[in-house]
């Protein structure tokens, strides 16, 4: 350990580089007390206040989404009062070190995001991928009541139009207890239309799987994508609550030698890590009786160590993962070959200020991680304060955020 830490001191002395630390790898790029909309005219948002279709405090962006020079955000409708619930901001230029709170534009127009409209009911999570396209998983629920199937929206990039729409199916693929609050999308850019989502429904513990070349879904059982029951106890701040989460967190390897790919997977409510290849997830025809050894435990991050969204960068191999009791972010390198254990595992950044509840953490195509945080048990079992920041986005080269730690690579 001495001359670990002897080495360190050495090396920054040599080279003046400070290794980063846990609160200066993650730069802050947006911050909002309330988020608001980009309104036509001041009359419109003044109008959509004294109508109820704006209550700016049931506004919460839940995940982030950076694609070209814009940043998309979900603003679910878990309450009355919100106007769009896809959204996007601009990135503001390189050159501006402030940081921002800029007004939301809804995605692809206004129209589509009107409840009368009904194309977009809840957005809870996005995606882009290789071939310009947004991925949109719209929980179909208002205020916890189901208005619409929960269904899977693609909408092209480039000419701001929906291509593709899938419900999914009521009884096999959701019920009455689905909660579908994340999604993966696993495409390359030489087969765009051989697209799978893989969707984590942590109400009923089991993934959806949709095929957008055959328009079709199905369904993977297993006891590992259970939430854990001694993991199910959560204090935040002043809040306590219990929560049955089941699977919730997914991020995928780079393709495999047979084009399959891992994926790596954790229940909300648990600390273990699991993997399967996508080879499994895709088969329809899958016995799942035979099928229960092609999970692997990974193991476990240890207590307190409970997680949500998590992402892998495919050029280090890094998994960068919420770390929701210890609003945190920790990491650990898949290429390294090393046991998944606590000593194996890094942390990138801890705050109970500003990563209060990082809800989404993800990996762009350019290698560069974002964070946002916006302290959503607070906003759904009391109430966000109006005069303090609330909602944060952050950003990181993954290269400056591993720097220092276990999953540097070697
Ligand atoms: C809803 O989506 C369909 C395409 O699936 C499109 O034709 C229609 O214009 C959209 N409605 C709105 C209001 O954007
Ligand atoms: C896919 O299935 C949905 C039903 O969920 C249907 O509305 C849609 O038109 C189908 N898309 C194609 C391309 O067949
Ligand atoms: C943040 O952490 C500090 C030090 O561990 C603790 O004193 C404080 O109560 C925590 N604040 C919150 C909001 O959890
Ligand atoms: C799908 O699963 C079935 C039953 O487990 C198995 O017989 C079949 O070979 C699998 N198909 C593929 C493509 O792996």
């Amino acid at each position: 350990m001495t001359i670990l830490f002897l080495l360190l001191v050495f090396l920054v002395v040599i080279t003046f580089t400070p290794i980063p630390t846990t609160s200066s790898r993650l730069t802050e790029v947006f911050h909002w007390r309330q988020v608001d909309f980009a309104f036509a005219t001041d009359d419109d948002r003044r109008l959509a206040k004294a109508r109820g279709q704006f209550i700016p405090e049931n506004n919460l962006p839940v995940c982030v989404e950076k694609w070209h020079d814009r940043v998309f955000l979900a603003v679910p409708r878990y309450k009355k009062g919100v106007p769009a619930t896809l959204t996007y901001v601009n990135l503001p230029n390189t050159n501006d070190k402030t940081t921002t709170s800029p007004l939301l534009n809804p995605y692809p127009n206004w129209d589509s995001n009107l409840r009368e409209a009904r194309n977009l009911t809840s957005v809870v999570k996005i995606q882009s991928d290789p071939c310009d396209r947004l991925w949109v998983l719209d929980s179909g629920e208002v205020e916890d009541k189901r208005e619409k199937p929960p269904s899977i929206q693609v909408y092209d990039l480039r000419q701001h139009v929906q291509i593709g729409f899938f419900q999914l199916k009521e009884k096999t693929d959701y019920t009455e207890e689905s909660i579908f609050s994340n999604m993966m999308v696993d495409v390359t850019s030489a087969n765009c239309e051989d697209a799978y989502v893989y969707l984590a429904d942590s109400g009923h513990n089991h993934m959806v799987v949709y095929n957008y070349r055959s328009n079709d879904s199905h369904i993977i059982h297993h006891n590992y994508l259970h939430f854990d029951p001694l993991f199910g106890d959560f204090t935040m701040g002043d809040v306590n609550f219990q929560w049955q989460t089941g699977i919730y967190g997914m991020s995928l390897s780079p393709l495999t030698r047979d084009n399959f790919r891992v994926m790596y997977f954790h229940p909300l409510a648990s600390t273990m890590e699991f993997a399967v290849t996508t080879k499994v997830l895709q088969n329809r025809s899958l016995d799942f009786s035979r099928s229960n050894f092609d999970f692997k435990v990974m193991g476990s991050r240890g207590p307190g160590s409970q997680s949500a969204a998590s992402s892998l960068d495919e050029e280090t191999g890094v998994i960068f993962y919420s770390l929701l009791v210890r609003s945190g972010v920790g990491c650990w390198n898949t290429f390294r070959g090393e046991e998944y254990n606590e000593k194996s595992l890094g942390l990138v950044a801890e705050d109970n200020t500003t990563l209060n509840y990082p809800m989404d953490v993800r990996v762009d195509r350019n290698g560069i991680l974002w964070v946002l945080s916006n302290k959503l048990p607070a906003f759904l079992y009391s109430s966000l304060k109006p005069d303090e920041v609330n909602i944060r986005i952050f950003k990181s080269l993954v290269r400056n955020a591993i720097k220092g730690t276990v999953c540097d690579e070697m």
